[in-house]
């Protein structure tokens, strides 16, 4: 698949997250995601959306990526860029949650690639898709 005026290692970054969406487990919505999270060593950890028959305990495609990577032994911070495809009319939106625990694992200016079946993408960074986001930091300047 061809990402025009994406860059080369971003669009192999798209084309893995892509091959991730196909391992998604979706017997309740049917509708796939997957994600590619490069990291500072210049591997990518996949990570597809898993639902569960009780909804809840559904985990996202970036959240899998993002636990496999640390379960996987790299730490908050080492990662470089992450993808996003699913098959949406536009590049693809990640949830609210999955916005909060990318800014809890990676830098602010790290970037984001969310893309579409089509070909269309998009790209912002991790402070661009949570802007005001309750941080770690957050948690040190308390009045008391
Ligand atoms: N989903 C993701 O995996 N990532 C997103 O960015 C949006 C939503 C999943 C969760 C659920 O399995 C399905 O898509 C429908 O919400």
């Amino acid at each position: 698949m061809a990402y025009e005026g994406l860059s080369e290692s971003y669009s192999a970054l798209m084309d893995a997250a892509k091959e991730a969406m196909s391992r998604a487990y979706v017997p309740y919505s049917n509708f796939r995601v997957g994600a590619a999270l490069l990291d500072d060593a210049g591997h990518i950890h996949l990570g597809c959306n898993i639902e569960n028959a009780a909804y809840s305990p559904t985990n996202c495609a970036e959240r899998t990526a993002l636990f496999s990577a640390i379960a996987g032994g790299k730490r908050p911070g080492q990662f470089k860029a992450i993808a996003v495809i699913g098959d949406t009319e536009g590049p693809i939106a990640p949830c609210g949650v999955c916005r909060q625990v990318l800014v809890e694992l990676c830098a602010p200016d790290m970037p984001v690639i969310m893309g579409n079946l089509s070909g269309l993408w998009t790209i912002s960074t991790v402070s661009g898709i949570l802007p005001g986001a309750f941080t770690p930091a957050s948690l040190e300047n308390r009045e008391r």
